[in-house]
Formats: structure tokens, sequence, C-alpha cells
């Protein structure tokens, strides 16, 4: 994982970019990305309980290996972004499309995957997600039966032999949710031994009364302060929320309704399976018509993040 010398001063003007992106914000409220995401296919082997991307998939076709390097390009490298993450629909089913992100990012792409199917190995991926959505029985009921023993065995095989260093390329994301949030726990000694690092944010329901959804009060503040408690102690580096961005989920921080006010939405430049731009952010769509994130409720973690470090709308 890490950065070598060799590879800073190759992608020195990438952080010469950064520096100036960031600056451009801070000092005169300018808005250029920092990262990119791609959903790369339409398809996914899954149908999860929570899952957002099923609310607004159509039938369609997805892009070539071509198609996706001329967005690379137009897109992703025209304005500069410092890091993509790939996610879809199912990631693991367009190894093609993962390799030439890698190879055109190297080190600075990531893949969000339910590993479902065998981890491949890539010398120069930045790092995998892993969605882990629960202990086992949990797990499954969001994700389906023996969805967790798959991806259980996936990551045990891709850290067992991929080297000393290749648990490093592991991070698990979970998202908390009504029926998990008192699995948290368990999830991270699940995990802890077979990855690098874990990351938490909550689910964002696109209905009003999603069961799924934790209501902002008593309970998930608990939860926040406990993910506070744990990274303060034993978890300081495996948790990699920072403090304030954990603090931001206990309330309301986005937006009104469906519509990003607070949201730094213009930070992340999202595409869809056909390279279009979705709108407000990474879970919503391009389609005019299409189901919206309720904004106010919004627990995404990406974002969040970002607000936490001041980057506002
Ligand atoms: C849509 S999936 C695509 C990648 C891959 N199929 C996977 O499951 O990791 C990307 C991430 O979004 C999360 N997710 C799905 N629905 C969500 C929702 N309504 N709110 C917040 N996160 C959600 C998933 O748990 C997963 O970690
Ligand atoms: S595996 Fe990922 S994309 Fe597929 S349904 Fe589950 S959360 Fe959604
Ligand atoms: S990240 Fe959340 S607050 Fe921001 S636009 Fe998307 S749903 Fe709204």
């Amino acid at each position: 994982m890490g950065r070598g010398f060799k590879q800073i001063l190759q992608e020195s003007p990438l952080y010469f970019h950064l520096g100036l992106k960031f600056t451009g914000y801070k000092l005169f409220n300018k808005r250029s990305p920092f990262y990119g995401s791609a959903d790369i296919i339409n398809v996914c082997n899954l149908h999860c309980e929570h899952c957002y991307w099923w609310l607004n998939r159509k039938e369609e076709k997805d892009l070539t290996l071509q198609q996706w390097k001329n967005i690379i390009d137009e897109k992703f490298k025209k304005n500069h972004v410092f890091m993509v993450t790939l996610v879809g629909g199912e990631p693991l089913m367009r190894k093609d499309v993962i390799e030439m992100f890698v190879k055109e990012f190297p080190k600075r792409a990531c893949v969000v995957t339910n590993g479902i199917y065998p981890i491949p190995y890539l010398k120069d991926i930045y790092f995998y997600w892993i969605s882990i959505d629960g202990d086992k029985k949990t797990h499954n009921q969001i994700r389906g039966d023996n969805a967790w023993e798959s991806t259980r065995k996936n990551v045990i095989n891709y850290v067992k032999s991929n080297g000393k260093n290749a648990w490093k390329d592991i991070w698990i994301t979970m998202t908390i949710n009504s029926k998990n949030y008192k699995t948290i726990e368990t999830v991270i000694d699940d995990w802890k031994d077979y990855s690098n690092k874990i990351g938490f944010q909550f689910h964002t329901p696109f209905m009003k009364n999603d069961p799924l959804w934790m209501p902002f009060g008593k309970e998930r503040d608990k939860v926040v302060d406990r993910l506070l408690e744990l990274k303060s102690n034993d978890y300081k580096d495996y948790i990699v929320n920072p403090k304030h961005q954990l603090e931001i989920m206990k309330r309301s921080w986005g937006g009104k309704g469906t519509t990003p006010i607070d949201c730094p939405t213009w930070a992340i430049l999202s595409v869809d399976h056909k390279g279009r731009e979705k709108l407000p952010c990474c879970i919503g769509s391009a389609e005019k018509d299409s189901m919206k994130p309720i904004c106010e409720q919004c627990g995404l973690g990406c974002y969040s993040v970002l607000m936490g470090y001041g980057i506002k709308q």
C-alpha cells in the first residue's frame, strides 16, 4: 500500500493540483473535484435489502473498455482528480475495467466490493473496501444466504496468498442501520485480523419512514459515542473515521429534504455506468425522474468526512 519516494516524486504534479484545489477553495471558494467515483458496471450478483443502487437501476448495456478509457481522460484526468473509487453494481464482475483504472491511477484507485468473487491481487491498487453489514447472521439477512461465508473465504484467501503485506489492501466498510447497529463490535472482532482499516457510515434513505434508517436521537448518539470511545482506546488507527466526522453523523448535516445545502457534492465527480454525471451525489442518478436520497437524513461517509475538514457547498 504505502507510497514510496519514487512514487511521491512521480505524483508530485498531482499533489500540486490537490494543493491548488484546496487553496482555491479556501481562498476563492473555487470548486474543482478532488475525487472521482465510477459505477463501472450495471450488474450486481446480489440484491441487498439496504441498497440504493437497485432503486434507480435500468436494464442498459455497459460501456466498453475503450469508452471507459475516454471517460478517464475526459472527466477524471482532465479535472486532475486525485483518487478514484470504483463501485457499481458489483465491480469485481468487470475486472478488465478495474485493471485499466489501476493502471491509469496507480495507488490511487480503490474498489468497493461485496467480496463474493475471488479478490484479484493487483500490485498497484490503492485498496479494496469490503462491505460488511453486521455479524454473520445480520450480514446474511441483509445481503443474502451465505454471503458472509463467501466474502470471509475470499478475504482470508487474499490475505494468505499475496504476501505478508496483503492485509494492508483490505479495508472494511460497514453501513450502520437499524438492523445491524448492535453488531459493530462483533464486526471489528471478526475482521480486525484480516484488514488494515474499518470505516463506518450510516444508512441513507430514499423514502420517508425507511425502517433501516437510524433516527437521530439517543440510540444513534450512543452508537457514535461508542465508536468514538473505541477510536480513543484500542482502535485509534484501525477505525478510519476522524472524530469530527463521527460527531457530524450524529445529526442532520447535508441538506433539506432531497436538496444538498451544506454537503460538498462538487468535491466528488461521480459517474454512472454510462459515464454520465450523477446528481446530487454518488448515490444519486444522472436521470431527472430518478428517486433521490433524503439529504437531511444522510449518513454517507465520503461527503461527511469532507465536511469535517471544513469543505462545504
Ligand atoms: C452500492 S455498493 C457497490 C459496491 C459493491 N456492490 C458493494 O456492495 O460493496 C457501495 C456501498 O454502498 C453501500 N450502500 C448501499 N446502499 C446504501 C444506502 N442506502 N446508504 C448508505 N450506503 C449504502 C453498500 O453497503 C456498499 O458498501
Ligand atoms: S452488492 Fe452492492 S450493489 Fe449489489 S445490491 Fe449489495 S450493496 Fe447493492
Ligand atoms: S451525500 Fe448525502 S447530503 Fe450530500 S447530496 Fe448525497 S444524500 Fe445529499
